[in-house]
């Protein structure tokens, strides 16, 4: 195998050649390795998107708190996180939440595991605007563990998916403005900013920029919905 095949090979299957000149003779391939074994398997992972129901409410508050934990405890004081963790995750306001007819959640499963979950409001349930013809994405949130492996861009296009149904003008959502991950994530699918708004946060207050979608900058691989 010659470089330019290694460097094919490379490209189309992320396999890593190794090659020892031997006395100045044609460069040989000694091993080759897969450069991450793990990139292929999270490839070949089958995700499933399950709308969440009321009975779901225990596994909800689970990953609901487990992912905002990992997410937001680098960079916020301990009080803080669990002021936010026991209000905004208790049992009460989850079983509202879930019933809500403005509101859905969904969950993604990595085989039989649950990795990640979408929220998304319309109508008054929106957290700000309001608008009749728009939709909020509130949340995606993936286990650590399970990032980068599409389930975000899963539940992600759900949103998408919903929102066509419903037909609205819109889709919007606010991300805290040091939230680099989810900003990039978000960018990448054709989000702009469009305002700023101030998200409490226990004690403190923080920025979020307020996102839209923009249809120009839309994402190929759904369809444009608007
Ligand atoms: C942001 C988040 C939802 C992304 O989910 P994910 O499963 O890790 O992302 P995916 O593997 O589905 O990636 C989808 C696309 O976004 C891109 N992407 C994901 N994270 C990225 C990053 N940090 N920088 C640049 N691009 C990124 C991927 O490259 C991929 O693009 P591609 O389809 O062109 O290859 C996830 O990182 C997360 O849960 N973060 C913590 C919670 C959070 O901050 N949620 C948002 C709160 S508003």
């Amino acid at each position: 195998m010659n470089r330019r095949k290694n460097k094919l090979c490379r490209k189309k299957w992320n396999i890593r050649c190794i090659y020892c000149t031997d006395e100045g003779k044609d460069a040989q391939l000694l091993s080759i390795q897969i450069n991450s074994a793990s990139d292929l398997i999270k490839r070949m992972e089958h995700i499933e998107i399950r709308k969440a129901v009321p009975d779901d409410v225990y596994k909800l508050q689970e990953i609901g708190r487990a992912t905002f934990y990992e997410t937001f405890s680098p960079f916020n004081t301990e009080e803080n996180i669990k002021e936010y963790l026991c209000h905004s995750f208790a049992t009460e306001k989850l079983k509202k939440e879930l019933s809500d007819a403005n509101s859905g959640f969904y969950f993604a499963y990595n085989g039989k595991t649950l990795t990640g979950y979408l929220k998304v409001n319309w109508g008054s349930s929106q957290t700000e605007i309001k608008d009749a013809n728009a939709l909020e994405i509130e949340r995606i949130y993936v286990l650590k563990e399970y990032q980068g492996r599409k389930v975000g861009q899963h539940l992600y296009e759900k949103a998408i998916e919903i929102a066509g149904e419903r037909g609205v003008d819109f889709v919007w959502l606010g991300v805290w403005e040091r939230n680099h991950k989810a900003l990039r994530f978000y960018l990448k699918n054709g989000f702009t900013e469009f305002d700023r708004h101030v998200f409490r946060l226990g004690k403190e207050s923080q920025t979020d920029l307020m996102m839209k979608l923009d249809p120009g900058k839309q994402k190929k691989t759904h369809e444009k919905i608007f």
